[in-house]
């Protein structure tokens, strides 16, 4: 039997509207201040669809480009600049940095709370000890499709294949709070398929264009797939699609899965940020 499709771009577009509906709830407009080094293509794709989609819901987009060949003195000095401006609640450096740049010394430099990435340590601390803060937008995007998808997790193997500070990391401890049973596999696990195989839900972020096939899924499994690759073919995932769909119970496609999540998290944070700061403020 074929596999349910969890349609992501319909979740997004449910939680861009409901972004847009509390946007219009707070005192003023939040503000969201992307940050891109250089001229990546992807980068600079990525980042023009976050614009795109944070001014259709209200957000005031105070988007910042600097040149690839920036001091790290200068791009931190910039990301202070942002920390003191009243008018930029959410903060996103977009990733990866050019080679000269230490990320982890700029994302530490953002107040953690206009972390809408949820990527600096303090953000990152909060969520390892299970605590309220914002969270990275691709994991939590993760779980709101497996909510929407009626996947119960407590007591179901999960396993989630990377462990990048972006996504492996957090997702692995979301999954733990939602009372999933967690192994994290990586590059040097000795026998992928023998652990994706007892997956009840399986996570791929990889980062390899079609690492999972149908040998790696347990039958009726969960498959959510975070890869996004463009190859000669055209977009593919860390999924074999045509393969695994045959065997698992869900599976997210690529493109229209997570990635839309993601941008829709994003928002959501910007808000989550902007109103929290309102609170604090007189
Ligand atoms: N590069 C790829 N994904 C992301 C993301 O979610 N946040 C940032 N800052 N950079 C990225």
């Amino acid at each position: 039997m074929s596999a349910l499709i969890i349609d992501g771009k319909a979740v997004a577009r449910e939680v861009r509207e409901g972004v847009a509906r509390s946007v219009a709830e707070l005192r003023r407009p939040p503000g969201l201040a992307t940050v891109l080094v250089g001229e990546d293509p992807a980068s600079a794709i990525y980042v023009a669809n976050k614009r795109k989609l944070c001014t259709a819901a209200g957000i005031r987009d105070l988007h910042r480009q600097v040149p690839a060949d920036i001091a790290q003195g200068e791009l931190e000095a910039l990301v202070e600049e942002l920390n003191g401006d009243e008018d930029v609640d959410g903060i996103l450096v977009q990733l990866p940095l050019p080679d000269h740049l230490e990320a982890r010394a700029v994302v530490d430099r953002i107040d953690p709370a206009k972390d809408v990435d949820g990527l600096t340590t303090f953000n990152a601390g909060l969520l390892a000890q299970g605590r309220q803060g914002l969270q990275p937008c691709t994991p939590a995007g993760v779980m709101l499709l497996l909510e929407q998808a009626g996947i119960d997790l407590a007591g179901k193997h999960a396993v989630v294949i990377g462990r990048s500070d972006l996504v492996g990391r957090p997702m692995a401890q979301l999954l733990t709070q939602a009372n999933a049973t967690v192994t994290v596999c990586h590059s040097r696990t000795k026998d992928l398929v023998a652990e994706t195989s007892r997956a009840d839900v399986l996570i791929a972020a990889a980062g390899v264009p079609r690492l999972i096939g149908a040998d790696h899924v347990q039958p009726g499994a969960t498959v959510i797939d975070v890869g996004i690759h463009r190859t000669d073919t055209g977009m593919c995932g860390d999924v074999d699609f045509d393969e695994v769909r045959e065997v698992a119970g869900a599976l997210t496609p690529v493109p229209g899965g997570v990635g839309p999540m993601t941008i829709a998290l994003l928002l959501r944070n910007t808000v989550q940020a902007a109103s929290r700061r309102e609170e604090m403020s007189p």
